[in-house]
């Protein structure tokens, strides 16, 4: 089994996205990183997701903001906690001492040409960390990138929110020379989705795991229902770390030359390359299309378990 590790903005989603990671994967780590509600919160969902869940994984808590600016927490998503209606968040455990981007780097060395990155979050800790070991690049073997839109943004008209609340970190990263596979927004919205049924069959599958998976996202599916026009809920993070396990869930991918916009109205706006005008390596391969079915299918049978 792979190791690997998980950098979140523990909410909704989120804790979907560890539940896989740690069924499917010899899951090493979560860090957590400032995004989807206060940080404090998302420190907590973290250690409540490993306790209801009973992993034996530490958490470290990185960055409390991003790089440079201003960003803001989206509790309108994922709920006042982040855990959509789960309310009563109490935890017994705490995180580690070390810090998190100072985990990743510990892990990457420990598991040298081994350790695949879950980063569905914005990427300030694993800036943080390139740039105190420049080598990382070396030593990780793939970083999973949930994060950034082709043109239809979640979060300003050209930005999806990992890479709208730190695009410095996000062109840090992009530009390291690690490999990179990125699932963008848009992918996500179309094949992320699970529908009414689905959902109806996960809530009468009666484990903890399914428990969990409704109770965190009830109040996000009701915003993408609402506000975003989307048949369902929709979990970018979940598909990302499945696509990892079964690659064949990325029915289209293609390598190109990606950067992170930083100005004005198309900050956190990726841009990518399609014709390779700057003549620019390929720093990323891109999912242009995923299989939704397949990956419903993986979910539910994780969440049936
Ligand atoms: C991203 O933002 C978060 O709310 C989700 O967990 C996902 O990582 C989608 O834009
Ligand atoms: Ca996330």
């Amino acid at each position: 089994e792979t190791p690997t590790l998980i950098d979140s903005d523990t909410a909704s989603d989120d804790t979907t996205a560890i539940t896989l990671a740690s069924a499917l994967t010899n899951l090493k780590a979560i860090t957590v990183v400032a995004g989807n509600v206060k940080f404090e919160n998302e420190i907590k969902n973290a250690i409540f997701t490993k306790e209801y869940l009973s992993l034996n994984v530490p958490i470290y808590a990185g960055s409390r903001r991003p790089l440079l600016g201003i960003w803001r927490t989206v509790e309108e998503v994922h709920g006042t906690h982040g855990m959509g209606n789960i309310n009563q968040i109490e935890v017994k455990g705490s995180v580690e001492n070390e810090f998190a981007s100072d985990a990743i780097i510990s892990l990457a060395r420990k598991y040298q040409g081994e350790l695949e990155v879950f980063a569905v979050s914005p990427l300030t800790n694993l800036a943080l960390a390139f740039l105190k070991e420049p080598t990382l690049p070396s030593l990780i073997k793939k970083i999973w990138i949930m994060g950034g839109a082709f043109s239809r943004g979640n979060t300003s008209p050209l930005a999806e929110f990992n890479f709208w609340t730190d695009p410095e970190s996000a062109q840090i990263v992009l530009n390291a020379g690690f490999d990179i596979t990125i699932v963008p927004w848009e992918v996500t919205e179309e094949s992320a989705i699970v529908y009414d049924d689905e959902w109806e069959e996960i809530k009468s599958l009666g484990t903890r795991r399914s428990y969990l998976f409704i109770k965190a996202n009830e109040i996000m599916r009701e915003f993408s229902k609402s506000k975003e026009g989307l048949d369902g809920s929709v979990h970018p993070d979940s598909l990302t770390v499945s696509i990892s396990y079964d690659n064949s869930i990325a029915v289209k991918t293609s390598k190109f030359y990606v950067n992170v916009e930083t100005c004005g109205m198309s900050r956190g706006g990726m841009l990518v390359d399609w014709y390779n005008m700057t003549g620019n390596k390929p720093n990323a391969e891109i999912v242009l299309k995923a299989d939704r079915e397949k990956f419903v299918k993986l979910l539910i049978s994780v969440l049936s378990a």
